[in-house]
């Protein structure tokens, strides 16, 4: 057997010279992917327990290399693992930091396995941790929310299009919309996990093996549901990080909407919401301020991973299929995301904690801009047999009526009323009342006490 000196890359007995020296610099990737030293390890051990099933490889081998790998493990965790750039990746690190521990039969470990399959096996086990954890921390900022829900099903404040008072709303049906979002974007994410549960390993580095292994073994032992069925596929496939990536991308983007919207309630101009002095920053010549710097952050993130995205779509567009150097960018392009994406979750679940809705004020700007329209042409609708369409100009009528006047519809007396449109009675002036008008809303999703304290309930349940 072909000594494997220290020291030395595991290809140098057939490559003479050193690689150039920037290369070896710039082209390693051990400072990002030393990550997956967890998935790596245990990939590994399950690889080495199949091939001594498989009688592959000796029961004294299969325990050496396992004993090897569990105290790498040690050493990592402990922090005494000694990470070097000349050995690439992480992959190479441990199989070098194998040869140092049990000697020569550390050469066993890659057997029937290239780090082609051993990497992608390695990632999509990562990214289904990431998933999981991501999504617990969806489920944290869930119950944030639904804690500030609770407290302000009855905050009526304006429901806006265009940024325009549209039609009153409780508060806390608003925030709940929120609910619904990161909903979405956990399903979106659970959803990858099909695409992560088939097992690269055993495809080697391209075409299979001609040892008799076994990848339902591995399959199951690490977790999958089948092995992939192409060797040339398996290992050029990258389509589960962009899965993952895109699925970031939403979830930023809407926490970039949220942050967006907190901010513009907050600005001086709305005065909606208060940020707790948790959760601003002062400036350096304006004493008076305090800035939503965390909700600027997270909305600006959106910019990294939509970028992380492209960058991926960009590094596979026009890519030959099976493995080239290219992929190796992937992790670092997921890892960014992932923790860009677990801090904004984070950051935004803080500032969802610390800051008080102003409740007078959002019933003040509610009770501006004819909010109450569309409720007189549908009570018009329903008391005075009129189509849509006749209740609409008659409420038009009414509208530029108070509007001449510089009235609310509220402060319009009957008589006023009574001169556009004679049918009307004093029960008509119910519909300018805010709470009524929310109220009216039952339909299923609609904005009424009764609705949003169900979906409350729901969403306390699940
Ligand atoms: N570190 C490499 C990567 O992440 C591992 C794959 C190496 N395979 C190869 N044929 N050079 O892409």
């Amino acid at each position: 057997m072909t000594k494997n000196k220290n020291n030395q890359a595991i290809w140098s007995t057939r490559i003479k010279k050193n690689a150039s020296t920037l290369f070896k610099k710039v082209g390693n990737s051990i400072d990002v992917d030393k990550k997956l030293y967890k998935e790596d390890i245990e990939g590994s051990i399950v690889h080495v327990e199949m091939l001594f099933r498989q009688k592959i490889i000796s029961f004294k081998i299969k325990n050496k290399i396992i004993y090897g790998l569990n105290k790498i493990e040690k050493e990592i965790l402990k922090n005494k693992f000694e990470y070097n750039k000349k050995y690439e990746d992480i992959h190479m690190n441990i199989e070098k930091r194998l040869f140092q521990i049990i000697g020569e039969e550390a050469g066993y470990v890659h057997t029937a396995r290239s780090r082609n399959d051993q990497v992608i096996t390695d990632f999509k086990m990562w990214i289904r941790s990431a998933t999981k954890e991501i999504n617990k921390n969806l489920d944290n900022i869930t119950k944030t929310i639904l804690n500030v829900s609770e407290k302000n099903i009855e905050t009526i404040m304006p429901g806006f299009t265009h940024l325009k008072n549209a039609q009153a709303v409780s508060f806390a049906h608003y925030l709940m919309a929120y609910v619904e979002m990161f909903n979405r974007d956990k399903q979106r994410f659970s959803n990858n996990t099909e695409s992560l549960s088939e097992n690269p390993l055993g495809v080697a580095a391209l075409t299979g093996t001609s040892f008799n292994i076994d990848r339902n073994f591995t399959t199951k032992k690490l977790g999958f549901k089948k092995p992939t069925n192409n060797s040339i596929d398996t290992v050029a496939d990258r389509d589960f990080v962009l899965d993952f990536l895109y699925s970031v991308s939403v979830c930023s983007m809407h926490i970039s909407r949220i942050a967006e919207e907190l901010i513009i309630w907050n600005s001086d101009g709305f005065n909606l919401i208060t940020l707790s002095d948790k959760v601003v920053t002062g400036s350096s010549i304006m004493p008076q301020k305090k800035n939503p710097d965390l909700l600027e952050f997270i909305r600006g993130k959106v910019g990294s991973t939509y970028g992380n995205l492209f960058s991926m779509l960009t590094i596979l567009k026009g890519l030959p299929i099976s493995y080239f150097k290219d992929l190796q960018d992937d992790k670092e392009i997921v890892f960014k995301s992932n923790e860009t994406l677990n801090n904004c979750i984070s950051i935004l679940n803080e500032v969802l904690k610390n800051f008080t809705p102003n409740k007078q004020k959002m019933l003040a700007l509610a009770n501006s801009g004819y909010i109450t329209a569309t409720d007189l042409a549908d009570y018009l609708v329903k008391n005075h047999a009129m189509s849509f369409r006749k209740a609409y100009e008659v409420t038009t009528s009414v509208v530029n009526y108070a509007e001449k006047k510089k009235k609310k519809l509220s402060e319009l007396s009957i008589d006023e009323l009574n001169k556009i449109e004679p049918k009307l009675t004093n029960d008509v002036l119910k519909v300018f009342d805010l709470k009524n008008s929310v109220n009216s809303k039952k339909s299923y999703g609609g904005t009424s006490f009764d609705n949003i304290k169900k979906m409350i309930m729901k969403y306390k349940k699940t």
